[in-house]
Formats: structure tokens, sequence, C-alpha cells
């Protein structure tokens, strides 16, 4: 979504904040800069690297690396290093410049969503504090006796905030409407739901809570496990305007004050609240959903690694592979404990105590490593073909290294493990980086639904990819967007992020208040989130000119560009004319618009 900068601050502030900071100069702050022609160049801050990807553009105002491939301008880059808002980059550089920015000015309609959140905190606080005590009173006997049965003690249980929800006559229901909460919002934050047959009633019943705090230890929600075998063991808050499931980490608001340059990272909040008692206070877990990028960029603001603790069976080594790319891109190193034989760190920490698992902590595996050791499970090594196999994936996951050195230390220690001659697998590596890296599978996918899956992602890696090389040329030679203006319209490309885009950029092209120097910059402040800004940034940085073809063949190249574009917006319109006979005729002049621009070719 764009973001509502309007709201608060005005347009031209936004781009009189840009221009009295040059991004050269605020970069420059952060990262050692080099130039070389017209750009600035460095080390990455946002991902490993030896040798510099990373550059800087004054003359546009923007960033890119070549790398890792993100990018943006000024306000991008504090958000990304700095972990912070929108608002809070454009304080710090308005700061910066010596410009005043006014007091926000909300408008109605964010009033009240401020008011909202506000409420919400406040239920939540005071349904957190009655679970609290009922947990300690003779309605709690249940619950406090399951949790000591687990091993908690008092000061752990109280540190939490642990509680119980007997749900017997709704008393958390009747406690709130006492203290003057709506039943409305009673439903809004998820503790009391409404049907025909009970009315309004309490969400959670008969289970121990653990209520769920932020940063600055505000209870967002609720996490409620049952004192048996009973389905499902745990009932969780639903998403609301102060619970991002995605966002937060449980056990954050104390393990950011650990002072260790690390996470434990784990699965479950019975395992946060073990390895704190054991003395591990670093450890935060995901919130009964996946982890996810939102929740690693947050991780980053407090500390430089990440260490898994997940558990041991296969769930926990699926979510262990997909989690530790996740960190890779995010440019957190991460390493991984393994709790075998036990499920999980509760249950280690419960039969092995702490020193085993400072120990396990220790020998904690590299990621890589651990990525390359559970892929040979796929694999016979017995069989000759399958054993060529695996070297190749090794090989192909090599390729993640851009660094020489990386790249060589790795084959090293995987020659050794894996009885290969280094050169061998160098070699191997060699030719995959000529086919396309990593992207190329080392053995041909059989099953159909993965094929299907490939191939949908690789349709939309080309559409992105086709966008961004039309918007591109088009940023360098606006002058040709008279040729398909006719044919072409921002409702042609990708719904969402692509489309507000492209309507944002055609529009400056018809009425020509586009200026290649400034717009890209302005552009991306239209959003707020460092990844959409990104996203932005992306779009426009596909490689296109071909500085030494002709003229004439730069237009050529330029057309096919439009027409796959457009020909991937008709296959998209046909798709949903499938659903919507409304849209056959729609369909058939897009058909026609597409012919006509493929013989302007
Ligand atoms: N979870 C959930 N809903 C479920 C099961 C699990 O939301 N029905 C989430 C919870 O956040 C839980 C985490 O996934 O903490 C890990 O699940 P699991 O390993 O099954 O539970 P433990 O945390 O180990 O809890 P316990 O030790 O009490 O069984
Ligand atoms: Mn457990």
């Amino acid at each position: 979504m764009p973001n509502n900068t309007n709201m608060y601050y005005p347009d031209e502030l936004v781009e009189e904040v840009l221009a009295a900071n040059d991004i050269v100069d605020v970069v420059s702050s952060y990262v050692q800069l080099k130039r070389s022609g017209a750009n600035y160049f460095g080390l990455c801050p946002f991902h490993n690297e030896k040798s510099p990807s990373f550059s800087v553009s004054k003359s546009k105002q923007i960033f890119h690396c070549f790398g890792c491939g993100t990018g943006g301008n000024v306000l991008t880059f504090l958000m990304k290093y700095e972990n912070q808002t929108f608002q809070e980059a454009l304080r710090q550089l308005s700061d910066r410049a010596g410009i005043a920015l006014p007091e926000i000015n909300y408008s109605a309609e964010a009033k009240k969503r401020e008011e909202k959140k506000q409420q919400l905190f406040a239920v939540n606080k005071e349904a957190a504090t009655y679970y609290y005590h009922l947990l300690r009173s003779d309605k709690g006997r249940t619950g406090l006796s399951y949790l000591q049965k687990r091993g908690l003690t008092d000061d752990m249980m109280k540190q939490f905030g642990l509680g119980y929800a007997s749900g017997s006559s709704n008393d958390l229901i009747r406690h709130l409407k006492e203290k003057g909460f709506s039943d409305d919002l009673l439903i809004e934050a998820g503790l009391a739901s409404f049907d025909e047959k009970q009315g309004l009633h309490d969400k959670f019943w008969n289970r121990v809570m653990f209520p769920i705090q932020d940063v600055s230890n505000r209870v967002i929600g609720f996490g409620g496990r049952v004192m048996g075998d009973a389905k499902p063991k745990y009932l969780n808050s639903p998403e609301t305007p102060i619970f991002d499931k995605s966002r937060n980490l449980y056990g954050l608001n104390i393990a950011k004050r650990s002072r260790k340059n690390h996470f434990l990272l784990c699965e479950g909040y019975m395992d946060v609240i073990a390895m704190h008692m054991a003395g591990f206070t670093e450890a935060v877990a995901s919130l009964g959903t996946s982890f996810t990028e939102g929740q690693a960029s947050l991780l980053k603001r407090y500390v430089s690694g990440v260490i898994l603790a997940y558990d041991s069976d296969q769930a926990g080594v699926t979510a262990a592979l997909r989690n530790l790319e996740i960190l890779r891109k995010a440019g957190v190193a991460c390493k991984i404990l393994d709790m075998t034989p036990y499920k999980d760190p509760d249950e280690f920490l419960q039969a092995e105590g702490k020193e085993a698992f400072e120990e396990r902590i220790r020998q904690a595996e590299n990621a890589f490593l651990f990525k390359i050791r559970m892929k040979e499970k796929e694999f016979n090594m017995e069989d000759p073909e399958e054993r060529t196999a695996f070297y190749r994936e090794m090989a192909r996951n090599l390729c993640s290294f851009t660094d020489a050195v990386e790249r060589e230390n790795y084959a090293k220690a995987l020659s050794s493990r894996y009885y290969i001659k280094e050169e061998q697998l160098l070699s191997m590596v060699a030719s995959y980086d000529r086919a396309g890296g990593e992207n190329i599978p080392a053995r041909p996918v059989r099953q159909g639904t993965i094929r299907k899956q490939v191939q949908e992602e690789k349709w939309k890696r080309s559409v992105r990819h086709s966008e961004g090389l039309l918007l591109t040329a088009l940023s360098v030679k606006p002058d040709w967007f008279a040729r398909i203006e006719p044919f072409l319209s921002a409702d042609d490309f990708e719904e969402g992020l692509p489309k507000e885009v492209a309507e944002a950029f055609l529009k400056a092209l018809k009425e020509h208040t586009y200026e290649e120097e400034k717009f890209l910059s302005s552009l991306i402040s239209m959003f707020d989130t460092a990844e959409e800004q990104e996203a932005v940034s992306a779009l426009f940085q596909t490689e296109f000119e071909n500085p030494q073809a002709e003229e004439e063949q730069q237009k050529k190249a330029f057309l096919d560009v439009a027409c796959a574009v457009k020909r991937f917006s008709v296959e998209r319109i046909t798709e949903k004319a499938k659903e919507d006979p409304n849209l056959l005729l729609k369909l058939v002049e897009e058909k026609k618009a597409l012919d006509t621009l493929s013989r302007l070719r």
C-alpha cells in the first residue's frame, strides 16, 4: 500500500527533506564509500560480502546492491539500517538538515485507528491481569498445579505473566464489561466469540494462559494451552490492529536486555520459558505461525546472529531449513542446535540441564553445513548416480557464495566431509555458475505439482522482469512512451505494487512532470515500508540499456518488452474471463491492442 504520508506530512515537505540530505553523505556515515565513475561503491551492509557490490548513485539519489538486490532511496537506507519506520527515518533526516517537521496532524480516520489501538491495549491488559489473578486463586488450582508439574517456578510464571482462564459462566466477559469495555471490542480483541447458540461467550476455556507482549511489554494477544491432550493444544488470539504475528516475537521484551550478540530462536512458548529459567534469557519464539522476514528484521535490531533451537523432529528440521534462508537473506548469521535425542529445548533442559545445553550451543552447526547434511539424507550414497546428483546439489548450493574465498573454504569443508576432491567440486560450481547458479535444479523435478509450482514461480518472475524492463526503459527514454500509450496502461501491470508504481509513473509521463533525476527517489517515498520501497527500487534496476546497440535496435527491444507486458496482461484477463463472462468483451479489445502493438515492431 502506498503510504499515507500526506496524512502526516505533505509531499513537498518529504521532497524538501530528501533534497536536503544527499544520499552519498548520509550513507557515508555508515558505510565506507569509494567513488568509481558516476557512482560510489562500498561493502553492502545488508548482506555479508568481501568485495563491494553496494552502489550509491549521487545523480539519482538511490542505492542498489548488485549482490543481494536490495535498494531504495535515503529513507529506505535508514529504515533498513536502523530498523526505523518511515516517520522515524524522516524525522532523523529532517533533524540532520535542520528542517522543522510540524507535529503530526492526524486525520480523523488516523485518530480513530489510534484510539482503537489504545482500547485494544487496555482490554488485553485488563484480561491479562484477570487471568493472572485467577491462576493464583482457588479457581485456578488446576492451572497452577499443571504449570508446577511442568517444572515452572513461581518466579518464572510471574515474569511471563502466566495466567488461567476458567471460562466457566463467562467470567472474563462479565469482568471486562464491568470495567466498561464494549461487546464489540471483546470480540475484536479475540477474547470473546459470538454465536447463535451460546450468545457472547469467553473464547478461552480451561486453559493456562500465555500473554504475548510486544517489545515495550504491552500485552498484544494470548496463547492458551489445554492442560491435557485435548485439541487444539494451543488456542491463539487472532491478528488484530495491535497483534501482528509476523512482526513480534515471544520473549523479546525480556531477551532484548540479555546483552548477548545472538538470540536463541525456538518454536514454543514453553521452550522460551524453560530456557529463560535455565539462564538463557536470550531465547525468543515465533507466535504459533511460521517465522517471517518481518521477524528477521525485528531480530536484527538487537543481535547479529541467531541460534536455531528447533524441535528435532522432521517438522522442526523443515522449519529450520526454511528459516535459515530467511535469516540469510536478512543478513543475520545463523547456527543450528541439535536437540536429539530430545524433542525440544524444554525436554532437553529437563533431562540434561543447563551445562549440557551450553555445550550444545558451543557445538551449534554452521547453517550451510547443516543444510547440506540434511540434503544428503535425500540421496542414496551407495548408488553412483545418486551420489553424483548429491555432488551437483552441493555445487549448486555453493553458488550462493559470491565471495571466492568463502566459496573455497566451504568447498574444502565439504570435500573432506563427503569425499570429493575440492578442485572437482569447484569446477562443478563454476559450470553451475555459468548455467545460472543456484536456480538450476540438480536433478529433474518429477512430481507434477512441484513442476506446476515452479512454472508459476517462473511465470511470476518473468512478468516482474518484463514489467521492470519496461519501466526501466521508459525511465531512461521517457519520449518512447508516446508510441505505446494508446495500447498500454497501468492496468496491464500486475495487481498490487507494480500497478501502483506504473500508475504514478505513467501519469507523470503523460503530464510531462517526469524528471529522471528526481523521480525514482520521490516515487520510493510514496511507500512506507522498507520492503515495498525495495520492491519499487528493484522494478527500476532491471538491466536494459545496451549502450552499444543502435537506437533502432534499442527501440525494437523496447517494443518487444512492451508486447511481453501486454501479453502477460492478456493472459491474466483470459484466466479471469473463464470465471467472469463480463470480461469477454474487454478481452477482445485487449487482444486487438496487443495485435496492433506487435505490428509496430
Ligand atoms: N502451536 C499453536 N497451536 C497448536 C500447536 C502449537 O499455536 N495447536 C504453537 C505454539 O506457539 C507452540 C508452538 O507452536 O508453543 C510449538 O508447538 P509444540 O511444539 O507442539 O508445543 P510446545 O511449545 O512444545 O508446548 P508443550 O511443551 O506444552 O507441548
Ligand atoms: Mn514442548
